[in-house]
């Protein structure tokens, strides 16, 4: 189909005189929907041997490609290199339009034309670190300086590592001035900072933008946003309470000559258009879900200064996943939740992934105040390399980041979701970690006597990656056998909930029985258990992530309702079952 295409238009360009006329047709030159690259010539394995459908394995979701295929070079991943090189055409056309994603390096990663042996223009992705977006947007170079010369368009992919790839699609010869306004590259706004929010305009599936806050000049935070230009489908709060009279600044990687999206900031107490909030038609009444924006795992469940508190893996800007921020909720009965908005913000090592909290209550940590214990979160900074890290409070509302983080070296790439708890017999904390090793999913188990300070203490294996069982979010706890508290056991679950039931002696976890099923309802997914549930109390409490798809509404996805947790005897060996939570 390319092939032809560019034959079409080689036929065209021999019959035509260059002409620069408003009005004369547009000429395709690729849009990469063959099986192959027809003409266009390859080198070294980068583009893979044809047109890349979309997303390509183990790739952020791609789009804002037009039809089906595209180029990609993430074939085989960010290591692979090479060049695609069209066959020479003639330049008829005022500008050539095209659709350009991926990595940003002027020289290793570009869309490059040819004309007389030399590169004449230039044109890379937009990402130039971690984190960033696989969208596609339209640019357009002005040639007709070139109008009748001979050129060659060269894809080139000579980077490795982060962002080592691009993608381009939709090339076309065109003299209608194209719609791709002037980018404006980081466009800026200042604020002083006077009310809660800041309310970003956001539209579902526009490009994203990195948006970077700065506070009295300094870096704070990095989102990628799905900025609206113009109208916006709803208003992402941003949270700048923290910094009331400092001077805070927005700044855009690249934005629209005639955008708005900087100009239509406003700030205010409230957030915006709330006269429906939790009275929205796919609000789950009983099921907690944040009041904007997405929401997946629970994390940093934790009884603290007469609290539930609830943490929950957000996307403050976005309908979709991203942006992974600890947003925050707390209640007095686990039913009534109130929204506290975001407490662990993105950094320089990362998104901020799923992790649990503790109460330190002999202080060990030294992060206690005035003989207050700490309230410890332990997560995971999803950066390159992936780390866990710590943050601790006092008040149950306000948390700083330790400074000598991180707390657990990456072990390898994705380990992730670290859950702790106070191991009493060993006077030590014991995390356990999900961690890929030797391609299989495996729970690593870490002791420390301070939450500082970690030590490999064991290694329990799950299947082989691809398959489910102790797959990510592990949580580990131990439970009376139909309440008999002389005869206990532990209990080691993944994110699927599928569990093992077994021994441990604060070193090495021996399984009994293993591969058990566990919550089966649907969407039940990355359960966590609250920690220092009062011992007059003692249950175990579990929430999950409840895949809800909300389409139309402002916040996306929600929480199960809790549930009690109990090992009951069978004839079997013991088995978990799960009670809605008095
Ligand atoms: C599970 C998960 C976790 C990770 C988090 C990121 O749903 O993939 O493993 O920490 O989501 O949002």
């Amino acid at each position: 189909m390319k092939t032809l295409l560019i034959a079409t238009f080689l036929s065209t360009a021999i019959l035509t005189a260059p002409s620069l006329c408003a009005g004369a047709d547009d000429i395709l030159i690729a849009d990469f929907e063959g099986e192959t690259y027809g003409a266009w010539k390859i080198t070294g394995d980068a583009f893979g041997p044809g047109p890349a459908h979309g997303t390509l394995p183990g790739q952020m979701m791609v789009d804002g490609f037009k039809g089906k295929g595209l180029v990609n070079s993430f074939f085989k991943g960010d290591g692979s290199t090479g060049t695609l090189a069209s066959p020479e055409f003639r330049i008829e056309r005022r500008f050539i339009a095209f659709l350009i994603g991926g990595g940003k390096d002027d020289e290793k990663l570009a869309l490059q034309l040819v004309v007389d042996g030399k590169v004449v223009r230039m044109a890379t992705g937009p990402n130039g670190s971690p984190g960033g977006t696989e969208t596609l947007a339209p640019e357009a170079w002005d040639v007709a300086e070139f109008s009748g010369k001979d050129a060659v368009l060269r894809i080139v992919d000579d980077a490795k590592g982060g962002w080592g790839h691009i993608s381009v699609d939709h090339i076309l010869q065109t003299d209608t001035k194209p719609k791709v306004k002037l980018l404006l590259k980081d466009a800026e706004r200042q604020f002083t900072a006077t009310s809660r929010y800041l309310h970003i305009p956001i539209k579902n599936g526009a490009p994203k933008r990195v948006v970077t806050l700065l506070v009295d000049g300094r870096r704070v935070v990095r989102n990628d946003i799905e900025l609206a230009d113009g109208k916006a489908d709803w208003w992402a709060p941003m949270d700048v309470s923290a910094w009331r009279g400092k001077s805070l600044t927005l700044r855009v990687d690249k934005l629209h000559e005639d955008s708005t999206a900087l100009s239509s900031i406003e700030q205010s107490d409230a957030i915006k258009d709330a006269d429906n909030l939790y009275r929205e038609p796919l609000r789950g009444q009983f099921h907690f879900s944040p009041r904007r924006g997405w929401n997946n795992d629970p994390n940093g469940m934790v009884f603290y200064n007469g609290e539930y508190h609830l943490f929950f893996q957000h996307n403050p800007y976005g309908w979709g996943w991203g942006n992974m921020h600890w947003g925050h909720a707390v209640s007095k009965d686990m039913v009534h939740w109130e929204d506290l908005g975001d407490k662990l913000l993105p950094d320089d090592m990362g998104p901020m992934f799923s992790g649990s909290a503790v109460v330190d209550w002999k202080n060990t940590s030294g992060f206690g105040q005035d003989g207050k214990p700490p309230l410890v979160l332990i997560y995971t900074a999803a950066g390159d390399p992936t780390v866990q890290g710590i943050a601790y409070s006092t008040d149950g509302r306000t948390f700083t980041k330790y400074p000598g983080n991180p707390v657990v070296k990456q072990i390898t790439g994705g380990n992730r979701d670290p859950k702790v708890m106070w191991h009493e017999p060993t006077k030590k904390w014991v995390q356990v970690l999900y961690v890929e090793w030797q391609k299989k999913h495996t729970i690593h188990f870490f002791t420390s006597p301070n939450l500082r300070e970690w030590t490999l203490a064991s290694i329990t294996e799950g299947d082989a990656v691809g398959k489910p069982y102790l797959f990510e979010c592990p949580d580990f706890f131990e439970l009376p056998i139909d309440g008999k508290s002389s005869n206990k056991r532990w209990v080691l679950l993944g994110a699927d909930s599928q569990y093992a039931v077994g021994t441990f002696d604060g070193v090495r976890f021996t399984p009994e029985q293993a591969h058990l099923p566990g919550h089966r309802g649907r969407g039940f997914y990355a359960p966590q258990t609250f920690s220092d549930i009062p011992k007059r109390d003692g249950r175990r409490i579990q929430i999950g992530w409840f895949q809800t798809e909300t389409k139309g509404m402002l916040f996306n996805q929600s929480m199960t309702i809790p549930l009690e947790l109990k090992l009951t005897a069978t004839v079997e060996g013991p088995r978990m079952t799960f009670t809605p939570v008095k």
